[in-house]
């Protein structure tokens, strides 16, 4: 009886102390340098469902094709305080990552000792498990030692997904998604993705419309009519009297974003018998991009 409780007081001493020591190593680890440290450090309590989880629904092969290796190994900076990723770099707290893109998930590398959470995924890391992993490796595998929150901007997780392509694996990119089903998943999805557009990169997108547009204050109607202020304008009204076909000047409401999107996703698909011969533009960020040129003109 002595020597069973002696027994269990001992084990209880023994895990306090390796609890204690497991606490002073994460300590020691977490105390890095400001941007290796992981993004959410503590603890997170079970069963709490974090709500950036809805940000898988980006579809992402349509910011692949925009994504910034560069940008990614900047990114990648928040990983480095546990991974490498060089050809036969250490593994350290995660797993060496070179190659990781096409790769069997939860295997090999170098004999990394990895949970049982993400060994029980089976497959291969394509890209929208990178993706979908990365946006919250715990919702993905409850229970992985990836204490790691996730990256919740979805253009970081596309740049640092290519950066990781770029190391030893170089898989060719998903295509983007065609654009009808672009345009549906626009439809539904855009305004709870907002993605953020860049009316520089607009001004440059702009001069595929330039053949037919001015946008210039006082700018001559051509093809296509003076585009000046028109955000936020009535859709097929004035423009210096531009001759609109009936089925844009019938169309009625102001052009806000929704509408510029779903206009410049598919203008024949959008507005039956438009006048305007353009096929539309298949990036959801070209378009958000060259709407916020249209807003700041
Ligand atoms: C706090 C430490 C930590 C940080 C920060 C971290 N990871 Fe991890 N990572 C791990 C651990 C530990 C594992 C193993 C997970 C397991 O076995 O459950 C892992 C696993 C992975 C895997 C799976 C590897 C395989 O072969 O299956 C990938 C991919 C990955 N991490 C990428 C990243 C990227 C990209 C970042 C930065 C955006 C990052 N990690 C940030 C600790 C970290
Ligand atoms: C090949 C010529 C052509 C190109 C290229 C073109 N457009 Fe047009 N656009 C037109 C024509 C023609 C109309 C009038 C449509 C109608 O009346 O059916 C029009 C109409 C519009 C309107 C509606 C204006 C209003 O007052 O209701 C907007 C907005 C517009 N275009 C934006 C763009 C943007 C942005 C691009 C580039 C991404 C572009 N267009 C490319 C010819 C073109």
């Amino acid at each position: 009886m002595d020597d069973r409780f002696n027994t269990i007081a001992g084990w209880t001493l023994a895990s306090g102390i390796v609890a204690l020591g497991l606490a002073s190593i994460s300590s020691h680890y977490f105390r890095a340098t400001k941007d290796q440290r992981p993004d959410k450090m503590g603890y997170e309590i079970a069963g709490v469902v974090k709500s950036g989880g809805a940000a898988v629904a980006v579809p992402i092969e349509a910011l692949l094709g925009k994504a910034d290796p560069a940008k990614g190994a900047d990114v990648f900076k928040k990983c480095m305080s546990c991974h490498t990723v060089t050809q036969g770099g250490a593994n350290g707290i995660g797993p060496n990552l070179y190659g990781v893109v096409g790769d069997a998930i939860a295997q090999g590398r170098g004999g990394f000792a990895f949970s049982d959470a993400l060994k029980a995924h089976t497959g291969k890391w394509d890209f929208k498990l990178l993706n979908q992993w990365l946006t919250d490796p715990r919702a993905m595998a409850p229970g992985t030692k990836m204490t790691f929150a996730g990256l919740d901007d979805p253009q970081d997780r596309a740049n640092v997904i290519v950066y990781l392509n770029s190391q030893g694996s170089n898989l060719p990119l998903p295509a983007a998604p065609p654009a009808g089903a672009a345009g549906a998943a626009a439809g539904a999805a855009a305004p709870a993705v907002a993605l953020v557009g860049d009316p520089a990169k607009g001004a440059d997108i702009f001069k595929r419309c330039g053949a037919c547009h001015t946008i210039n204050q006082g700018g001559a109607n051509g093809i296509g009519p003076n585009l000046y202020h028109v955000y936020g304008d009535d859709v097929g009204k004035g423009r210096g009297g531009y001759a609109f076909s009936d089925g844009v000047a019938h169309k009625g409401g102001k052009w806000d974003a929704a509408a510029l999107d779903k206009w410049l996703t598919s203008p024949r698909d959008d507005i039956a018998g438009t006048k305007m011969t353009f096929a539309g533009l298949d990036s959801a960020q070209d378009r958000a991009d060259v709407i916020a040129y249209l807003k700041a003109n």
